[in-house]
């Protein structure tokens, strides 16, 4: 519409103004949006444990709109719909299943979970009692082939996430490890990835290889070319150390297994990050091109790395995706915002797409 301001006639396309908007704001939003799209094709069944908790109910409410997922929430649908109801939250579409304590399909979840844990310790009487808690429940639907995909962990230490969800759906045929991934954005340049940022503590070489393959699989799924540095405090060589020297040792069982990905490493963040040391002081690296995957050497680096940019660098951080599992878990950072699960939600329905689609 037209205007007249005093100073000048403005006429602008509202639509084509804030798709312009939102395209300069970012890699991270053009990854949700492809994401979203994606998404809306064959929105997967994605099982929400923690069924009562506000930012779950809101976002749960919010894919349904956005037609990313089926939500189902776990709880008691009663008390469910009573707080949705206060939040002046609209549940239709918004599945709700309520595990009652006598439930059939309990007990049958139970026994699947002895038959798997049975010769790891576990009793038939302890496999019951952990299909209480709802994310035991939970993984055991997505496991089962009752719902595509679990999200869980606003409520919870991630660990507490992890390990039912190991116990119940377990890794990968031909992965031994799984691992966390962040989507890390700046306005201004190529979306990068981070890993390992949530799962393995001290990982050895051979687990480095595997977490840069992993997350290689992952970013060329989404359409993009991976171009990993292996990070270190050490440039090639620079200081030698068996810190480094693992970094190294990872990059070349990466160079032996895959000779046609493009990793080079160890270095320093900055090196992997710019250019030009690459150019001028490192010109034999393997890299093309500045890293769009940093594969950290530890936990502690990779997950403050990534909080570091969250907090203070004003990035917009998405994840953490979970590679690797049998089937499509991705757990929440306790505390997480509506967006964060929205976000999530539909990582986690495109993971079910994908799967579906190369089975
Ligand atoms: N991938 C697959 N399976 C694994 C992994 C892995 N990375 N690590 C352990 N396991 C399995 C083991 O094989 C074992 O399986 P089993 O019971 O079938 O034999 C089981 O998990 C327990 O193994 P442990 O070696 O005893 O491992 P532990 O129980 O110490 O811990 C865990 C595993 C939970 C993954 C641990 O490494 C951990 O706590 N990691 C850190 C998680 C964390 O706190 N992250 C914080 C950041 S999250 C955030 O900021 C969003």
């Amino acid at each position: 519409a037209a205007m007249r301001t005093g100073v000048a006639r403005i006429d602008v396309d509202l639509d084509e103004y804030v798709d312009r908007l939102r395209a300069s704001l970012g890699p991270g939003r053009e990854v949700m949006r492809w994401m979203t799209a994606r998404a809306r094709k064959r929105p997967a069944r994605v099982v929400l444990p923690e069924g009562h908790n506000e930012t779950i109910i809101r976002a749960a409410a919010q894919m349904v709109e956005e037609g990313v997922c089926q939500p189902v929430l776990l709880g008691r649908p009663e008390r469910v719909r009573e707080k949705a109801a206060m939040f002046g939250v609209d549940l239709r579409g918004v599945e709700i299943v309520y595990a009652a304590p006598l439930d059939e399909q309990r007990h049958a979840y139970a026994d699947i979970l002895f038959e798997r844990r049975a010769r790891k310790g576990l009793t038939r009487a302890e496999a019951r009692w952990n299909l209480y808690k709802p994310i035991y429940y939970a993984a055991s639907m997505v496991a089962n082939g009752d719902a595509d995909a679990v999200v869980a962990g606003v409520e919870a230490n991630y660990p507490e996430i992890l390990r039912p969800a190991l116990q119940v759906i377990g890794v990968e045929p031909g992965v031994e490890r799984v691992a966390g991934l962040h989507m890390v954005a700046f306005p201004n340049r190529e979306l990068l990835f981070f890993a390992d940022t949530t799962v393995n503590i001290e990982p050895d070489a051979e687990t480095l290889a595997r977490i840069a393959l992993l997350s290689a699989r992952f970013v060329r799924e989404l359409g993009i070319q991976p171009r990993i540095g292996m990070i270190s405090f050490s440039n090639f060589g620079s200081a030698r150390h068996p810190e480094s020297e693992k970094v190294a040792q990872a990059v070349r069982i990466l160079h032996r297994e895959d000779p046609d990905l493009e990793v080079d490493g160890e270095m320093q963040v900055d090196t992997a990050v710019g250019r030009r040391k690459l150019d001028s002081i490192y010109p034999f690296s393997q890299l093309t091109a500045a890293a769009n995957v940093l594969v950290f050497p530890g936990l502690s680096a990779a997950n403050s790395a990534y909080k570091l940019l969250d907090s203070l660098g004003r990035a917009e951080v998405i994840g953490p995706v979970l590679l690797g599992m049998a089937r499509p878990v991705h757990i929440l950072q306790r505390g997480s915002s509506q967006q964060d699960v929205l976000n999530l939600a539909t990582v986690a329905s495109v993971d079910a797409q994908a799967r579906r689609d190369h089975s």
